[in-house]
């Protein structure tokens, strides 16, 4: 009697789990992160990598400076372009007081193609 319990208890987790894993999925069965657009991909990619820009900037607490959100969230009211202040070419709106803490890494970003300021600019917005 118990080992067909344990069976059940088995057989249960065995289809939770992949009921589980069925929503990582889109309808096609293809995973989520493939289907992604690559301007994404390359975003976060640049932002935790050759930008270094996760050092100073998580999706929701704030370290050095504000977080993903909080900058998304001022750029998409004010309508601005993450991608033009990245290449010096706007004034901070978010914190100008530490403006030049982030001026450093226009070293960085002035030497990014507009297509990797362009990803860059979608994956913050983007940040779940
Ligand atoms: C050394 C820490 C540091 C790093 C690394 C860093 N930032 Fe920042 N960032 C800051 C600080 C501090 C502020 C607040 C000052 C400001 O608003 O300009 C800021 C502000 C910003 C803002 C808002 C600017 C505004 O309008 O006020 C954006 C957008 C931004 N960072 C993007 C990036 C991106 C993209 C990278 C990677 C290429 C990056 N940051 C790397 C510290 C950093």
């Amino acid at each position: 009697m118990k080992k067909i319990a344990s069976f059940f208890i088995l057989a249960f987790t065995l289809i939770v789990i992949s009921c589980g894993k069925k929503t990582e999925t889109d309808p096609m069965g293809n995973p989520i992160e493939e289907v992604k657009a690559t301007s994404d991909n390359l975003g976060k990619e640049l932002f935790e990598g050759k930008g270094l820009c996760a050092t100073c900037h998580k999706p929701d607490t704030k370290v050095v400076g504000p977080s993903i959100k909080e900058i998304a969230k001022i750029y998409k009211e004010k309508n601005a372009s993450i991608a033009i202040f990245l290449q010096g070419e706007s004034e901070p709106i978010v914190d100008p007081s530490q403006y030049e803490i982030m001026k450093a890494n226009f070293a960085v970003t002035k030497s990014m193609t507009d297509e990797e300021l362009k990803a860059l600019e979608e994956y913050m917005l983007n940040i779940k």
